[in-house]
């Protein structure tokens, strides 16, 4: 079989590089480790850039992200006795939205099966072959049949276990761990406060988020060998009252659906680019999710594929394919910046002179319009 394009990996960043290029004309294969349901029910980020939003509509996928986004101006940051509001279209003209990664990826899955382009789950043994050459890809389908598809590129979208990135050689790596990892809890009961509150405590981080009116999320820090089983319903909700607390707020509880333990950690590997095989989303990179860049970043990095790509395969202009790489790894370490800077603000690590230090800082946030500019443009997004 051959195609244009082979995609390995149908989470956000492989099914709408696959929508981008369809619309462009350009067949794509998407080969998928898991089901379709397993990769459509996993629970991971929910805050969308503005211009995330924007992409998603221009590109037709904006019905449902219209009626169950929902749209907020800014965050509360937060420290004992402290909230405060900042509010980025105040400061910067845009917002964000409440749309999680379950919907943005359920909107793509219903697109691409209308447009009937096609994909592999349940692949096995997925190997790539030749990407400085005449590419192709060889797995085992659902059916335990062995094939190989031949493609002018491979794209690896396969998140940071997949296989595409160990097809280049020798690639230049940062990483960075972090001495905690989050708890993250999904419970059927109405959010608190009507925007995300990002809180310092002594006692750790902890973060109110939510999905629907009727649905909340929340998120602790935890050690990174935390194990979940430790943590009762009763502890998680007596932890998150007292490190959201404020007087005359109430956290509202009921039934906890979904917990399990995050691990932090900043990577980044380059180049994206190498022969025909190009990287995106967390095939690449990593981010520690506080300030919820990672889905916005993959978004960010197809969007500028799908571009160099189309002008490659359909129009023969290859500057920008040859770019790509530079020019995506600009906004992927602005943003590693930006989640390292708010990571490390709101963390509770090292001695009480960091506290110190981190509350200064909030304080500088919250006061400045300089400080709060610089956090509400990199929260709401750089322009795509
Ligand atoms: P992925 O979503 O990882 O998709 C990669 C796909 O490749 C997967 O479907 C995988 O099954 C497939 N794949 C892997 N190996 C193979 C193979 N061998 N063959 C074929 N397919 C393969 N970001 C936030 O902003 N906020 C959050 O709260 C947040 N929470 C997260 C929680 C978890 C547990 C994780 C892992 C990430 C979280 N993120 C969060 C990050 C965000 O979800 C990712 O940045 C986003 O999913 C990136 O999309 P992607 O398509 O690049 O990678
Ligand atoms: C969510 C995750 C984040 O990492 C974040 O900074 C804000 C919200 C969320 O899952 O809702």
């Amino acid at each position: 079989m051959r195609t244009q394009v082979v995609i390995v990996g149908a989470g956000p960043a492989g099914l709408l590089l696959s929508h981008l290029l369809g619309r462009e004309g350009i067949d794509s294969v998407l080969l998928e480790r898991q089901t379709a349901e397993y990769v459509q029910s996993r629970i991971r980020a929910g805050i969308l850039e503005a211009g995330t939003v924007r992409l998603l509509r221009e590109a037709g996928l904006g019905d449902r992200l219209a009626v169950e986004g929902m749209e907020h101006r800014g965050i509360y940051l937060q420290w004992p006795e402290n909230r405060h509001h900042v509010d980025f279209v105040d400061l910067v003209g845009r917002s964000v939205t409440v749309y999680g990664q379950t919907e943005v990826t359920k909107d793509l899955m219903a697109a691409r099966e209308k447009a009937g382009r096609p994909a592999y789950y349940s692949a096995s043994d997925v190997t790539l072959h030749d990407v400085t050459g005449s590419p192709y890809v060889t797995f085992v389908d659902s059916d335990g049949a062995a094939r190989r598809i031949d493609a002018d590129v491979v794209v690896g979208c396969d998140g940071f276990h997949g296989p595409s990135r160990a097809a280049i050689p020798a690639p230049q790596v940062w990483e960075r761990t972090y001495p905690f990892a989050w708890l993250g809890v999904l419970a059927d009961v109405a959010p608190s406060a009507d925007e995300l509150i990002y809180a310092w405590h002594p006692d750790g981080f902890a973060l109110h988020s939510m999905r629907s009116p009727r649905v909340s999320r929340f998120y602790l820090q935890v050690a990174p060998d935390e194990d979940v089983a430790r943590w009762s319903d009763d502890r998680i909700w007596t932890a998150l009252a007292e490190r959201l607390g404020v007087a005359g707020w109430t956290l509202r509880t009921g039934p906890i659906t979904e917990k399990s333990v995050l691990p932090m950690r900043s990577f980044v590997a380059t180049p994206m680019r190498y022969g025909n095989l190009y990287l995106a989303g967390d095939a690449a990179h990593i981010v520690p999710p506080t300030g919820a860049k990672g889905l916005n970043l993959a978004v960010a990095d197809v969007a500028l594929l799908a571009t160099a790509l189309t002008a490659s395969l359909k129009h023969g202009q290859d500057e920008l394919a040859a770019q790509y790489s530079e020019t995506a790894l600009r906004r992927v370490w602005r943003c590693t910046h930006f989640s390292w800077w708010m990571t490390s603000m709101l963390h509770r690590h090292g001695d009480d002179f960091d506290a110190r230090l981190q509350l200064a800082q909030l304080h500088r946030t919250v006061t400045s319009e300089a400080a709060a500019k610089e956090l509400a443009d990199n929260y709401a997004g750089l322009p795509l």
